[in-house]
Parts: C-alpha cells; structure tokens; sequence
C-alpha cells in the first residue's frame, strides 16, 4: 500500500505531488505512533555524558538526549528503534526498518543486528555523505559533530523567514552543493548521496511540522540541529500523522522540482521511488530481510 503509492506519485511525476495518505501500519505488537505529550521522555533532555556516543543525525542525536533511543547511543535494534522513533517523532514503522536497516551496515557485523550511533559516522557507506546541512565533510576532518559554519548558510538561505517552505529549503540544497563543490576536491556527490540528501531536508520539514505541509517554525528546526532537542518547550509537538516511505518519497520529488537544475541525475532517479532506491543501495529485499531478521517482510519492504 505505501510503496504503490510512492512507485505511482514519483512516476507519474506531476507537480506538485500530493500525498493519499496511507493507513498506518502495526507491527510486531510495538505501539506505534507518538507517545502521549505527558510522557515525561518529552520534556526530560540529557546531554551525552562520557562513554556515550553520538551521530551525525541530528535526528537520532535528539531522540538518544531525550531516552527515546538508549542514551548511551549503543546497541540500537530494529525493534528499539521502531518503538523509540514512533513514540518521539512518529515515525512510520516503514521508514524506521528501512533506514535502520541502512544503518546496520555500518556497524563491524551487520547481521549482528544492532549498531552504535558513532558507527554512522563512516563516510560515503551506507548513509553518510558530503554537502550536509549541519556537518562538514569528511575532507575536513569531523563529519559528525554540529558545525556552526556549515550551519550558518543553512540560516543565511533562510534569512528574515520564520517558518520553512519547499522552495527555500531547496535552495539550502543548492548552496551546500556548490559550497562543497567549490571547496572539497573530493566531493562526492551521485544517485546516494542525492536521494539520503533530498531525503534528509523532507525529514526535518515534516517532523518539524507534518508530512504534507513542508511550513515548519524555524525556531524549532533550530532547536532540532543546534541544541539537538525536541522543542517541545517551545511548543512543538509530535506529528499527528505518522511520517512514512510515501510522504517523504512526495517530497523529495517536490523538492527535486522546486530546483531541478542542481540535480540533473534527478530525472533518472524520480523515475523510481525513494523506497526502491534505498532498498537497492542497501542489497535488495533479501539482504534487507537477513539484516532485520525478518522484520522488512512484515511490512512490505
Ligand atoms: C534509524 C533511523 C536513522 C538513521 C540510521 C539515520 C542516519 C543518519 C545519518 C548517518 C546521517 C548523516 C548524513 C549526512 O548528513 O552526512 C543522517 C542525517 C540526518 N538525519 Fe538521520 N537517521 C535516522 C533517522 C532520523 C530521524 C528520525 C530524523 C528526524 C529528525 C533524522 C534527521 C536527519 C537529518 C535532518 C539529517 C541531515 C543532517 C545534516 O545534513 O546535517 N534522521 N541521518
Ligand atoms: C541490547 O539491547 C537489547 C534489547 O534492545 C537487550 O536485550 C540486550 O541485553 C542489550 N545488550 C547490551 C550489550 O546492552
Ligand atoms: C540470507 O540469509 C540466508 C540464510 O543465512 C542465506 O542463505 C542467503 O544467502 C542470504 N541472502 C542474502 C541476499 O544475503
Ligand atoms: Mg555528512
């Protein structure tokens, strides 16, 4: 059901795409969707303390700060991170399996079944790349720390909104690629780094806001990435509707369309669906299969 309809909306490629919002799933006996907003993980925020490692996601960064995911940032399974993204974020079950299963390959033993968040910070596989909103690349040195830099072009595309839109946040897009273009000889920029991209804006303006709308307060975007911290205290709240495979495949493919022509490889890629093309960059369904134990078959994947 959700990936028919990301195949059909990215094929048919008529703009702006909008979003039949699927049914979503249960899986496994986890609860899913968000945990009610009086659940204390909401306004309870740790910093890492030693021994605790962290990522190059601002997302999963967050989530571990609040104990949605183990503060330890270790020993992340599927089924933890399903029950821990769905309850801080409401993150569909399709989305985490996937991407966490991206994840897994980037621990020593992939079919051991869980990773570390520092583990993600390995570049070019599976999932970290050049040209990040928040981090330097790989060229420079750390590329998983929060880097003010890097962040303020985000902010000076942004200048004088207080709320995002797909246009502007297409157009960060662009100046982080001509910035790395510019700057780092070994730029690597393709059909991966284009997709977890592109991928990467639709999350942050759909759990800041929702999986439709791409208007979300910038305030809380930069509570996400530069404290990384839910903004509840500033009266955000976990989207209604969960955040799957299928609302952000709709997005990208709007974004891709709001500024094509940084993105040429774009054509050939929105031919295919986001959740195809993840899938092939991590093995196909079999090995998606062997890497979550099963769990990808259970929700179509
Ligand atoms: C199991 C699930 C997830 C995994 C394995 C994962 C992994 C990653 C990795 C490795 C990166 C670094 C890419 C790069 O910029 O070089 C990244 C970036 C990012 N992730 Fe996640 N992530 C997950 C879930 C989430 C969630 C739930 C959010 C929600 C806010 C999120 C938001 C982001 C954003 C906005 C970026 C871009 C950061 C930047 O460009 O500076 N991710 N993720
Ligand atoms: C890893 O987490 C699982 C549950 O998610 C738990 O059963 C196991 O004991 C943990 N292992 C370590 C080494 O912490
Ligand atoms: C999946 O695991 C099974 C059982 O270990 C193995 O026979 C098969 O080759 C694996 N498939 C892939 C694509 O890795
Ligand atoms: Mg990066």
């Amino acid at each position: 059901m959700v990936a028919l309809i990301a195949t059909t909306a990215l094929a048919a490629f008529s703009l702006p795409l909008t979003l039949a919002y699927p049914s979503p799933q249960p899986l496994l006996g986890l609860p899913t969707g968000p945990a009610p907003i009086t659940d204390p993980r909401f306004t309870t925020w740790n910093a890492p303390g030693s021994g605790d490692v962290r990522s190059p996601c601002p997302g999963l960064n967050a989530l571990a700060n609040h104990g949605f995911i183990h503060h330890n940032g270790k020993n992340l399974t599927i089924p933890h991170l399903v029950d821990g993204l769905a309850a801080g974020l409401n993150m569909g079950v399709d989305f985490t399996v996937l991407i966490g299963g991206a994840g897994l390959l980037a621990s020593p033993n992939p079919l051991g079944g869980s990773f570390d968040l520092n583990q993600l910070d390995q570049h070019n596989f599976p999932i970290e790349h050049d040209a990040s909103l928040s981090r330097q690349d790989a060229y420079f040195g750390n590329d998983y720390s929060f880097n003010q830099k890097i962040w303020n072009m985000f902010l000076a595309v942004y200048k004088g909104k207080t709320t995002t839109d797909i246009p502007t946040a297409a157009k960060v897009l662009s100046a982080r690629t001509q910035d790395s273009q510019a700057r780092n000889p070994q730029f690597t920029y393709g059909l991966r780094e284009f997709i977890f991209r592109y991928g990467e804006t639709a999350i942050y303006l759909q759990t800041m806001s929702d999986p439709v709308s791409g208007v979300a307060r910038l305030d809380f975007i930069r509570e996400l990435f530069e404290k990384e911290r839910l903004p509840v205290d500033l009266g955000w709240r976990p989207s209604t509707l969960p955040i799957t495979l299928a609302s952000l495949g709709v997005m990208v493919n709007n974004l891709f369309a709001a500024n094509p022509q940084n993105v040429p490889e774009g054509a050939t890629i929105l031919k295919d669906s986001y959740k195809n093309l993840i899938e092939g960059f991590i093995g196909g369904s079999e090995v998606l299969g062997n890497l979550t134990g099963g769990i990808s078959k259970q929700v179509g994947l």
